[in-house]
């Protein structure tokens, strides 16, 4: 199996019928469910919260990919975890306790996320990548679908992996935010490996919008 992946984005898809969605989701080939949790609080909005996930587990058997845009995600990890979460990435800017916080994800059963604002440096992460399966790079500023991607974060994700490589780990590298056939192009070059997508990839017909994408990252 490739280890490129790609996520679409749950925020994108018909909120009435998720069971449907994730089963076309299945049917179109792609790897994970990325659902994007807003408190409005943390973010402007506000989507969707555990029992919504914990609602849509039994339709699905894709990894069910949850980045909560949630202020003080250490109080909602055992949530998560009983809805069925398989990857819980949470904002560094989102709390004063990241290091434990990401303790507590890989404690409760989860595989551990953190992810950073566009303006936010790699640095506020480097202490806590020995902890994480995967690093969320934000490619728009969070809240919000069908956004613009920003190009200047090619070179954030080109330092991450010079930052890995330095210390030896293998976490996943995910860029969420404005992708579609063209933009994640750069994210890929830049070093990427898993790509979430959602006005993209629901605008449409969802199979060739998919395989568009599949057809950049195995070119
Ligand atoms: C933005 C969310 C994204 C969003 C991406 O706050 O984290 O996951 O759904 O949407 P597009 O692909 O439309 O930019
Ligand atoms: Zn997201």
């Amino acid at each position: 199996m490739s280890h490129y992946k790609i996520a679409p984005s749950i925020l994108a898809a018909d909120y009435a019928n998720f069971e449907h969605e994730l089963k076309r989701l299945e049917e179109a080939g792609v790897d994970y469910v990325h659902i994007d949790v807003m408190d409005g609080h943390f973010v402007p909005n506000i989507s969707f919260g555990a029992d919504v996930v914990a609602s849509m587990r039994p339709h699905s058997k894709l990894v069910f990919d949850c980045h909560l845009m949630v202020s003080n995600p250490e109080n909602h990890i055992e949530t998560f975890a009983r809805a069925g979460a398989d990857i819980l990435t949470i904002h560094a800017e989102a709390t004063v306790h990241i290091h434990g916080a990401l303790q507590k994800i890989k404690a409760a059963g989860m595989k551990a996320g953190v992810v950073i604002n566009p303006g936010t440096s790699l640095a506020s992460i480097e202490h806590v990548l020995n902890l994480v399966d995967q690093v969320l790079i934000m490619t728009v500023n969070p809240g919000f679908g069908g956004q613009a991607y920003i190009p200047e974060m090619a070179d954030k994700i080109a330092a991450l992996v010079t930052l890995r490589k330095a210390k030896g780990l293998s976490f996943d590298i995910e860029v969420d935010g404005g992708i579609d056939n063209k933009t994640i192009l750069s994210a890929k070059e830049a070093g990427a490996n898993v790509f979430v997508a959602g006005s993209y990839l629901f605008k449409g017909n969802l199979q060739a919008n998919v395989d568009s994408l599949k057809a950049v990252l195995h070119d």
